[in-house]
């Protein structure tokens, strides 16, 4: 037939495909139907997942013993078909665990390695397993799984960490310390205060976590390519089986979104930016100048050339690790975005950036909770620091606003005035005679010395969420309670 407008000869009718080379790799035994021959070499290396894939291997043969169940149930497989393939799996499933498993990119995922494996163990009865499946829904629900997963991991190893920092908060309640803005020394604060804003910091982790599971507790199995199917499946069975709360409402956004995998990379990426601020702190704490707090042997290194040196490399490491966590994040946001709907090849990219980023979050934690376990608070030297540094200024200019009924500005100013007094005398302001406070304002008496010092600064500071002993040890035991 010619083609009018070209004159070209056409082959439709004469659907002959070209002739592989000689030497042509085969064509894919699982969707080379339609293949003449087999794909590039570098078609291969950039197209196959199964060196980062195959660690969802658990996941998907839990996605298949559940999608075969299913499919016997329904009767759109036979019960001995169905049998067949479950028991097949669990043959995998010891196989890979074993490290008897052989791993094939020609095979491209663990989806088909393991279906092919499934094959050569029970022969005909696996080629009915992607019955009203797709490896669209597959990979959406073993990674889901998977993702769901890290949550309890990444629940429980906060739960850990904030166990260590109560048991320090709780040691050191009344324990004073400067408590710094901008770095430079503001007011007296707790160490047992300080800890708990870590506590703090890490419940609200740990509650994005349980967000995020629990909206993404929605099985996508049966959304199959991207249309749902035209086979009786029973949706609710799978998802049930998998644990999930339902199965999701919309086969189209089933395949092709990766949002709970953007929540998970977003919670991890929060929790990391906290753990690398405590790690910063255990930096300059342990450093010569702070000696706030000993890092234990354990979890720090010393210098080949320097042999007094005892470095925080763990704390280091995790003010750096943020990166790689935060990298992964964008990169993730980046795969995704503007990606037309259903599944595009685009989102395989998204597991080694969760991968990485998640077993960097489990390290990091699991490091903190060391760290802060065997870490030592020096109680002397943060008391010293609490007291230099005009600390209790703001005290002293309370005590004018109560004791002399001053407006708050001006007994600012008078208290500044003082602290340039001390300054120039190069005492700290306890240390400045009544008669020399007294010249700067005639209302100052000798009761004032009371709130100059770090420990009644502490504990006057009673409201609900300050620094005072009192306040620490309630929250102290508030946490104890909700982590029992
Ligand atoms: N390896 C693929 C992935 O990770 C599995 C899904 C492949 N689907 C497909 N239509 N080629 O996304």
């Amino acid at each position: 037939m010619m083609n009018e407008t070209t004159g070209h000869k056409t082959t439709t009718g004469t659907t002959e495909a070209p002739a592989p080379a000689a030497n042509a790799p085969a064509a894919n035994a699982m969707w080379g139907g339609r293949f003449a021959g087999g794909p590039d070499a570098i078609m291969t290396a950039i197209n196959a997942s199964i060196g980062f894939d195959r660690r969802l291997y658990a996941q998907d043969i839990a996605g298949s013993r559940a999608h075969a169940a299913m499919l016997a149930a329904t009767g759109i497989i036979s019960d001995s078909d169905g049998a067949a393939i479950r028991e097949g799996l669990i043959t995998v499933l010891s196989e890979i665990e074993a490290g008897r498993f052989v791993f094939s990119t020609a095979l491209e995922d663990i989806h088909m390695n393991v279906e092919a494996r499934l094959k050569e163990l029970i022969g005909a009865p696996a080629g009915r397993l992607h019955t009203a499946r797709s490896r669209n829904d597959q990979v959406a629900t073993d990674f889901r799984l998977w993702v769901r997963d890290q949550c309890d991991a990444a629940t429980a190893a906060l739960d850990a960490l904030m166990r260590a920092l109560l048991a320090q908060a709780g040691a050191g309640a009344d324990w004073v310390m400067p408590g710094f803005t901008h770095l430079q020394t503001a007011q007296p604060v707790t160490w047992g205060h300080h800890m708990l804003a870590y506590v703090e910091m890490f419940s609200r982790d740990r509650g994005r976590f349980a967000d995020a599971r629990a909206r993404m507790n929605e099985c996508p199995l049966g959304a199959a390519a991207l249309a749902g199917t035209s086979f009786p499946i029973d949706r609710q069975m799978t998802a049930a089986a998998l644990g999930f709360d339902r199965p999701c409402a919309n086969s189209l956004d089933a395949v092709s979104d990766r949002d709970f995998a953007l929540e998970f990379l977003s919670a991890a990426a929060i929790s990391a930016i906290h753990l690398s601020r405590l790690a910063e702190e255990l930096v300059i704490w342990s450093s010569a100048q702070f000696r706030f707090v000993t890092l234990s042997d354990r979890f720090t290194t010393g210098s080949s050339i320097m042999p007094q040196k005892k470095n925080p490399d763990a704390a280091e490491l995790l003010r750096a690790k943020v990166g790689r966590i935060l990298g992964a994040t964008v990169a993730l946001f980046t795969v995704m975005k503007g990606l037309p709907l259903a599944y595009s090849k685009d989102m395989q990219e998204d597991k080694e950036q969760v991968f990485d980023a998640a077993d960097t979050l489990m390290l990091s934690l699991a490091a903190m909770e060391g760290m802060i376990a065997d870490m030592t608070a020096n109680r002397a030297s943060l008391e010293k620091a609490a007291a230099a540094g005009f600390s209790t200024a703001t005290d002293l200019a309370d005590w004018l606003v109560r004791e002399a009924n001053l407006p708050f500005r001006e007994a600012h100013h008078v208290t500044g005035t003082l602290v340039a007094l001390a300054e120039g005398k190069g005492c700290d302001l306890p240390d400045l005679s009544l008669a020399e406070m007294a010249s700067v304002h005639p209302a100052i008496d000798q009761s004032v010395y009371s709130v100059l010092g770090v420990h009644n600064s502490v504990a006057s500071r009673q409201s609900f969420g300050g620094t005072a002993p009192d306040q620490v040890r309630a929250r102290v035991a508030h946490w104890k309670e909700v982590l029992k």
